[in-house]
């Protein structure tokens, strides 16, 4: 495995692969890898010739108060593990490679981009669209592959690319998006660089999320019955302080209604002591 530090040593790459007639498979991250991130890569690895995972820890799309300087950074360890997974490249670049004209916004991620993770995060998502994008133009994929545990971001990326296609579709006009199945630990909870910040008797507590799921897909009724047998499991555990449960519909990332039926998505955003987790599951109402 190659590891390469600078944008323009790896679009040199890029263009030696390109000249082989190879595809490319680009996996984005923000490294201190687990089990997640290493699904998404083992299908980048069946889907092309050559894999590029990416690890940057992007300040951008970092709060204020928000956790970017105790970010785990394990840049060594996460190396072994890309390596004996026969990842070809590792692009681990400075954030004056990502940034070379400044830290700016240039990709918003527009209305739904403001609720949910949006209305808790202020310019989260403009920053992850930002680095996302910049990442494409660089590594310039056939396919990228996100985890379904970040839903509002994968819809984001679709609707970023799909947008793009119509008003720029040069860009990244052989690139599509793959989607990841959430991988979880044993007990249920989704895996999360984040998991390693709680303490035995918080990762207890943190396992009312996927209760919380299963409580909402098993009982029957409308969307408001559902999300109240989320609420009301979540709420009997005095170490998560909730900030939304919400079902909305996949395709739009709006809200459902009580007349909607079919499959919609069950999302879950809580602090367990300092750490803030998130979690989906996809339901059948
Ligand atoms: P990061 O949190 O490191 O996640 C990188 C990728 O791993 C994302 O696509 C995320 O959805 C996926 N992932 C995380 N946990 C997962 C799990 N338990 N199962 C399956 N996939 C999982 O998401 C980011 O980084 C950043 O926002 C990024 C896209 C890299 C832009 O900075």
């Amino acid at each position: 495995m190659q590891i390469i530090t600078s944008a323009e040593n790896l679009k040199n790459f890029v263009a030696l692969a390109r000249e082989k007639k190879s595809t490319i498979a680009f996996v984005p991250t923000m490294g201190a890898l687990h089990d997640g991130h290493m699904s998404l890569v083992d299908i980048a690895r069946d889907q092309a010739d050559v894999v590029v995972v990416s690890i940057f820890v992007n300040p951008l799309q970092f709060g204020a108060n928000e956790d970017f300087d105790k970010y785990p950074r394990t840049l060594q360890s996460d190396a072994e593990l890309l390596a004996a997974r026969d990842v070809d490249v590792l692009f681990a670049p400075s954030v004056e490679d990502v940034y070379p004209n400044g830290q700016q916004v240039l990709e918003h991620a527009g209305a739904v981009g403001e609720t949910f993770e949006g209305a808790s995060r202020p310019g989260h998502f403009d920053g992850m669209l930002t680095v996302v994008a910049r990442l494409f133009d660089v590594v310039k994929p056939d396919f990228a592959v996100f985890g379904a545990k970040d839903a509002q971001q994968l819809f984001l990326i679709k609707q970023m690319v799909a947008s793009e296609r119509t008003t720029n579709p040069q860009r990244w006009h052989a690139l599509q998006i793959i989607e990841g199945v959430t991988v979880r630990e044993p007990d249920g909870l989704a895996r999360s660089s984040r998991n390693r910040y709680l303490s035995d008797e918080e990762h207890r507590a943190a396992l009312t999320l996927s209760a919380a799921m299963r409580a909402a897909a098993t009982t029957t009724g409308n969307a408001s019955v559902r999300i109240q047998a989320a609420a009301q499991l979540l709420a009997a555990e005095p170490q998560v302080r909730l900030d939304y449960v919400a079902l909305v519909d996949s395709s739009s990332f709006e809200a459902v209604d009580d007349s909607f039926s079919g499959q919609a998505l069950l999302l879950i955003a809580a602090k367990v002591g300092n750490t803030r987790l998130i979690d989906n599951l996809s339901i059948t109402i």
